[in-house]
């Protein structure tokens, strides 16, 4: 976690203007909410496993490392869009630890994202009201981009329009030992410990768990991803590539989301009474 806050940097103003490029001018002002959606309000914390960067590219005969610069590039329009919708945290799932067994030329690839990121879109997060968060172990990561992400999490700490976590080097096996390890380093007596004891010590702590969780590219598997936090989620599957997930691939997402009924484990009949 960052050890120093920056001003808090809340939800911006709406307002019309050109396009500018993150890298370069000022940073583009997002709007302030999205229309107002038919039935539940947005989830809280949305989880999306980012896949199909592989097959997008093969699609249409480039390298898979184009298929992730075009994912990468992907990111700005679906964190705009989830926070326009009212989205209070998104989680990215990025890198996993089991990803390391990749070719050694696409982890390579997959490694310089980070910074890459963190370098084009930190500003115009910031600037509006994004705090950025790192999910998973840091370790293993090389030491220039382990500052840039400490000082990515520094800078942005004190916003509050919405956090977006990138799982980096993130399993969710991985998350459960380091968390049992923080008990035991903290002297945690056995009978004392119950799930909040858990909850406080994965590289979640404080956040919600994620309502909906999203994975592209049609597959319906979960990946090793916030095995915990995932309990009583929804799971929203899409048929399109992460590069082609667009806006309206994120309607589509918050939309079937609210015509969920969820019940966390009570009966049909516990729920209506408690809405009527
Ligand atoms: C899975 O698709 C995708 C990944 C392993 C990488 C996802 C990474 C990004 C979208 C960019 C990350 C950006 C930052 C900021 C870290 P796949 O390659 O397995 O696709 P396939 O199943 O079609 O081959």
């Amino acid at each position: 976690m960052p050890s120093t806050a920056a001003p808090s940097n809340g939800t911006r103003s709406a307002a019309a203007g050109s396009e500018p490029s993150a890298a370069a001018g000022a940073a583009q002002p997002w709007a302030e909410s999205a229309m107002p959606r038919p039935g539940a309000p947005a989830p809280r914390h949305v989880a999306i496993i980012m896949d199909g960067n592989g097959r997008w590219a093969k699609q249409r005969g480039l390298s898979r490392k184009a298929g992730h610069d075009a994912g990468a590039e992907n990111l700005r329009r679906v964190i705009r869009h989830m926070a326009e919708a009212g989205v209070e945290c998104l989680t990215l799932y990025a890198f996993s630890t089991e990803n390391w067994s990749r070719p050694k030329q696409e982890v390579g690839w997959l490694l310089r994202m980070p910074g890459r990121f963190i370098k084009r879109e930190l500003r115009e997060l910031h600037e509006n009201g994004i705090r950025v968060r790192h999910l998973g172990r840091l370790d293993r990561l090389s030491r220039s981009l382990q500052k840039q992400v400490r000082e990515a999490e520094a800078l942005t700490a004190g916003n509050t329009r919405m956090t977006v976590c990138i799982a980096f080097n993130y399993g969710g096996r991985a998350e459960i030992v380091d968390a049992v390890r923080a008990l035991v380093a903290d002297g945690v007596p056995a009978e004392t410990i119950d799930e909040a004891a858990i909850a406080s010590r994965l590289y979640t702590a404080g956040l919600p768990d994620p309502d909906l969780i999203v994975r592209t590219a049609g597959e319906m598997r979960l990946s090793n991803f916030l095995m915990w936090q995932s309990a009583y989620s929804e799971y929203y599957v899409s048929d399109a590539y992460w590069p082609d997930f667009d806006e309206h691939e994120v309607e589509r997402a918050l939309a079937a989301f609210g015509g969920r009924e969820r019940r966390f484990g009570r009966a049909p009949e516990q729920e209506a009474g408690e809405r009527a």
